[in-house]
């Protein structure tokens, strides 16, 4: 027993031998990835986090008892193998880099054996993700999780050492701590020794690296746990992994250059792929008309249009009455898009209406003549607008008209998107970056009325827009950016509020009283009045950065132990229920 763990040190990764390594005595430990029994020679595919080689048995090399042990390998059993790299007799195997070798063994150590799995550990597995993910420690050794998250890993590593590099610091900030508000609900913690009150998971550390800045570390960042109790999509998880940064004596524009490079970094070592800065960057309200979202996707054109000019005295009662009623007919051309069907486009006019829009008008171009429902419609000025947007015959145009120009775009960006999926207008490997700028400080909430923070209360309005936080709220913008990745918002920030006078007022704005203001926020408000420095940050989703970087459908896909969509833990089996005392000591009662 132990003999080669005792005898041997594992040096040398399974996947990194070659056909320079000819010759060598070497040892490998790992798992019985399949065994194969050809006419009496044994072979196995051993293992480890590298990757794969082939092992042979040969009779006249082990021990008898060796040989009896090698019989009785499994799949996935774990095992020790001392041996000798000599050419592969069989025909190499192109598809592995130690396809031209193989080791023939002359000692074996059973680690340990295995029940049978309940998937093929591989990565053309049909397990359901239920069965995945309550089994997640074997779902983690396929090849494609253990590489995602290596690089995961490596990501992190590549991040930290660009911030510290540039002279930031990190600084741990507390997990059992007060609600700050980023717009979900808080996961609270019971107080055992103050019975009654509790805890919230932070959302993000948003107040405390503000509070570090008024500390005076200047260059604060942290990888870093966030926690919200939100419903859950493929891009959200309750639990995730923020880049979370600070800075003191700052523009908007340094916070986006040394954030930048941070992305160019990562792309270039995990993918080598280049990135070309500046990063374009757009204005949330360009953003809106071109795109109809505020998370544009840049890797394909199919540009939102105005039609306002050119169709306000259209014979369509549909778009005039839009117009008329103050909205807008908004749309967009799709090239080659007179080939698809009825069927297709009635589908389109369904997705359309998910998002409010009351319908989906289009028309298309054929030979130098307009056809479809809308074409009877075409006059001089529709036609020569159309042309301006580049119809083209074979070309289809898609029209959304809505007295709300927000429904409008929505409807029509997301439209826009989804057609793009469909007809495959995007690459893989393809990465389309875009800074959106000058968001809103408050939007509406369509049920309170109430006004919310776009980004968060902290973040500054724009000195000009100041005098309007009382009068015209609705009107003020602000010094926010988000980054955003294929369509995805993958990181978010603001030069903040750091003056109290300033931020009592966007409190008062957004409805939140001096008293309550006092009671939730009252640190900071005290913190801004110490000496404050301007100070600005931003946040990145490591997981959905991670998760696009490697064409992931879920974010699931590049955290160890996710959560599923109805937030639980299939591998533990948390949330779970407590006993009778503990909830009796901290002083709750269940219903
Ligand atoms: P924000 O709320 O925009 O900003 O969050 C920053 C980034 O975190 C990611 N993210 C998520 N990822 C996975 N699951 C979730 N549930 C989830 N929620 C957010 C997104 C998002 O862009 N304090 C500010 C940052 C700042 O102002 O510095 C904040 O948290 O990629
Ligand atoms: P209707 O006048 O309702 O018969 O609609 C005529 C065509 O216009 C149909 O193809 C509808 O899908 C489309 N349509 C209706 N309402 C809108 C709208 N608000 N925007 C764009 N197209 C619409």
């Amino acid at each position: 027993m132990g003999k080669i763990i005792e005898k041997y040190k594992k040096e040398r990764d399974a996947a990194s031998l070659n056909s320079s390594d000819i010759g060598q005595d070497v040892t490998l430990m790992g798992w019985v990835s399949t065994v194969r029994d050809l006419g009496g020679t044994l072979f196995i595919d051993l293992r480890d986090r590298s990757g794969i080689v082939q092992v042979v048995f040969q009779n006249d090399l082990l021990s008898k008892e060796d040989l009896e042990l090698a019989k009785s390998l499994r799949q996935e059993y774990v095992a020790g193998i001392r041996g000798k790299v000599i050419k592969r007799e069989g025909k190499p195997n192109p598809n592995l880099s130690t396809g031209e070798i193989e080791v023939a063994a002359t000692e074996l150590e059973l680690f340990n054996k295995s029940r049978p799995m309940p998937f093929q550990i591989s990565d053309e597995i049909d397990a359901s993700e239920e069965t995945r993910l309550k089994y997640r420690f074997l779902d983690l050794r396929r090849p494609s999780l253990q590489k995602a998250i290596m690089m995961r890993s490596k990501a992190s590593f590549i991040i930290r050492k660009h911030f510290y590099d540039e002279g930031f610091i990190e600084v741990e900030t507390p997990v059992l701590t007060k609600s700050t508000p980023e717009g979900a609900r808080d996961y609270l913690v019971p107080s055992r020794i103050s019975k009654g009150k509790f805890f919230a998971l932070p959302q993000s550390p948003q107040l405390f690296k503000q509070l570090l800045q008024v500390s005076g570390f200047e260059k604060y960042i942290q990888i870093v746990k966030c926690f919200r109790d939100e419903d859950l999509r493929a891009d959200r998880q309750p639990e995730f992994t923020q880049v979370d940064l600070e800075m003191s004596f700052v523009k908007a524009d340094d916070i986006i250059d040394v954030s930048s490079l941070m992305l160019k970094k990562v792309f270039k070592e995990i993918l080598d792929f280049e990135m070309e800065l500046p990063v374009k960057r757009i204005t949330y309200k360009e953003s809106m008309e071109r795109f109809g979202v505020d998370n544009p996707d840049v890797r394909f054109e199919m540009e939102l249009f105005n039609g306002n000019d050119a169709l306000a005295n259209s014979d369509f009662t549909v778009f005039k009455s839009a117009i008329d009623g103050g909205g807008i007919v908004t749309g967009f051309i799709v090239k080659n898009g007179a080939s698809l069907s009825r069927k297709v486009i009635d589908d389109y006019t369904s997705f359309v209406k998910l998002y409010k829009a009351k319908g989906l008008a289009w028309l298309k171009k054929a030979d130098g003549a307009f056809t479809g429902p809308v074409s009877k419609f075409v006059d001089e000025s529709f036609k020569s607008f159309l042309q301006s947007k580049g119809i083209e015959d074979g070309d289809l145009a898609l029209f959304v008209a809505d007295t709300d120009i927000s429904t409008a775009r929505t409807a029509a960006g997301r439209l826009r998107t989804h057609v793009a999926k469909q007809l495959e207008l995007v690459k893989s490997n393809d990465f389309g970056f875009v800074w959106v700028t000058d968001f809103p400080m408050f939007e509406k909430d369509e049920n309170s009325g109430k006004l919310n923070a776009v980004h968060h209360p902290f973040t500054m309005p724009n000195e000009e827009d100041l005098e309007l936080l009382e009068s015209n709220p609705l009107n003020v913008r602000t010094n926010a950016y988000d980054i955003v990745l294929n369509g995805q918002e993958i990181g978010g920030g603001s030069i903040r509020i750091h003056s109290q006078d300033v931020q009592q007022k966007v409190f008062k704005a957004l409805g939140i009283g001096d008293e309550e203001a006092r009671e939730k926020f009252g640190f900071l408000l005290d913190a801004l009045s110490f000496g404050a420095p301007p100070h600005g940050g931003l946040a990145f989703g490591l997981d959905r950065l991670m998760s696009i970087m490697l064409e992931m459908d879920s974010i699931r896909d590049v955290i160890a132990f996710p959560k599923t969509t109805s937030a639980s833990c299939l591998t533990t089996g948390a949330p779970s229920h407590i006993d009778q005392s503990q909830i009796k000591e901290l002083g709750l009662e269940l219903k």
